[in-house]
């Protein structure tokens, strides 16, 4: 079966739009980004969702935008989006492949302490690196395939064999 839908999953800062944009051009696909999709839709950015509408409201948005989604490309994902048992089972359709980017702890801690996510705000390093591993089984679950580097060629290469 041709999967023509490629869902990239991992943990904040671990690459998913740097190399999505990228592998999509080398590639030739389309380019989405579920968190642009919520952002078009509430007209808020992420932050501002947060902040004015609440963790609840940012994940019901999310759910519908993934629920409903029917175009082919390269598609990144909000991290916590495999929180919610019906977005794993709908990512976890034959159809799609998965590719779940997983660098080291200490590569995405260092890319996200200094970042303004709304999820890293108000959390100590500890606390962020529970919510990490909490959420290690879910990637997992979803997942048809890991890359744990950050070369655009090599993560091309994966998804076209
Ligand atoms: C979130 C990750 C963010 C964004 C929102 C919530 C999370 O996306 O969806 O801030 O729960 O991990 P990135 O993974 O692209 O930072």
């Amino acid at each position: 079966m041709k999967k023509d839908k490629i869902f990239l999953i991992g943990f904040m800062g671990v690459g998913k739009t740097y190399l999505g944009k990228r592998v999509a051009d080398k590639l030739a696909l389309n380019y989405y980004d579920i968190d642009l999709e919520i952002e078009k839709r509430v007209e808020l950015d992420v932050n501002q969702i947060f902040k004015e509408k609440g963790e609840d409201y940012f994940r019901k948005i999310e759910n519908q935008i993934l629920l409903q989604w029917d175009r082919s490309g390269i598609i990144s994902t909000g991290g916590g989006i495999i929180q919610n048992s019906q977005n794993r089972k709908f990512l976890s359709d034959e159809s799609n492949l998965v590719i779940w980017l997983n660098p080291s702890w200490k590569k995405v801690k260092s890319r996200i302490i200094n970042s303004y996510r709304p999820l890293v705000l108000n959390r100590s390093v500890d606390e962020l690196f529970e919510l990490y591993e909490s959420r290690i089984p879910y990637y997992e679950e979803c997942a048809d395939l890991q890359y744990n580097g950050s070369r655009v060629e090599a993560l091309a290469d994966l998804i076209k064999k």
